[in-house]
């Protein structure tokens, strides 16, 4: 192994951004930006296999995209019951095991079963581990943490409970999943907006003006050498 292979991320979580305005430079409706960004997953995902990653999480509707027309959130939310179905056939070829995070007790119940669906029959695949964030946001998922622990606590009669570190990365929707090591965002824009706090603290970031619908395998590539070129210190001098 190389020294480059050594440091390829094993984590990588992608805010994909600019769907819309992909969509209205090309003078169509913002809707056809996530249909293209939606076909964009399955071709990300293979790319990221070939340079070595392991795990990638893709933030694909936020807390806050609520706010959005209700034809818009109807087409995003159409568009995941196509692509869950769509990609179900694939993912036993690809190998490919998949997990959702975010507050998915909102969904309409068929998107559900089609998410436990895909959960179950692809757990023990061995490839990729895609993740797909669906109403997340962080302060939710911390707030849904501490709840948890609380409520358990409360359950075994202890009180009041001792947080630790520990107990909140073990009780978040990514319990299990190593931290990721590069977050990319495309489009241009330069924030979280409300993606991975708790488990973006030490990661490197990556932003990039192309538009989710044009990340290629080679704006992948630029976005892994970026980050194999960074010093992580962890705050060590
Ligand atoms: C990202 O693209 C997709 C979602 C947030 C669901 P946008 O829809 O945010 O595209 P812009 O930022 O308006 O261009
Ligand atoms: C973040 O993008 C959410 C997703 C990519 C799903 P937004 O486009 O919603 O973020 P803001 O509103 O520009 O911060
Ligand atoms: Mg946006």
């Amino acid at each position: 192994m190389t020294e480059d292979t050594k440091k390829v991320p094993e984590h990588v979580a992608i805010i994909m951004d600019g769907n819309g305005r992909w969509a209205k430079k090309r003078g169509l409706p913002r809707t056809a930006g996530h249909t293209a960004g939606a076909k964009n997953v399955e071709k990300v995902c293979r790319a990221a296999w070939e340079l070595g990653i392991k795990y990638v999480t893709f933030y694909a509707f936020s807390t806050e995209n609520w706010k959005r027309s209700e034809e818009e959130v109807g087409k995003l939310m159409q568009l995941f019951r196509e692509y869950l179905v769509g990609y179900l056939s694939k993912i036993a070829k690809d190998n490919i095991k998949v997990s959702f995070i975010g507050n998915l007790s909102v969904l309409s119940d068929d998107l559900k079963e089609k998410i436990a669906n895909m959960e179950e029959s692809s757990k023990d695949n061995t490839g990729l581990h895609m993740i797909l964030a669906i109403n997340y946001g962080s302060r939710d998922e911390i707030v849904r943490a501490v709840n948890r622990i609380n409520e358990r606590a409360a359950q075994s009669g202890e009180s009041p409970v001792r947080v630790t570190e520990q107990m909140i990365s073990d009780n978040l929707d990514t319990a299990g999943i190593p931290d990721p090591d590069l977050m990319i965002r495309t489009s241009g824009e330069l924030r979280l907006s409300n993606y991975l706090m708790w488990q973006l603290s030490y990661s490197e970031f990556y932003f990039t003006d192309t538009a989710w619908p044009d990340f290629d395998t080679n704006e992948l590539k630029k976005a892994v050498d970026a980050y194999v070129n960074r010093d992580r210190r962890y705050g060590k001098a």
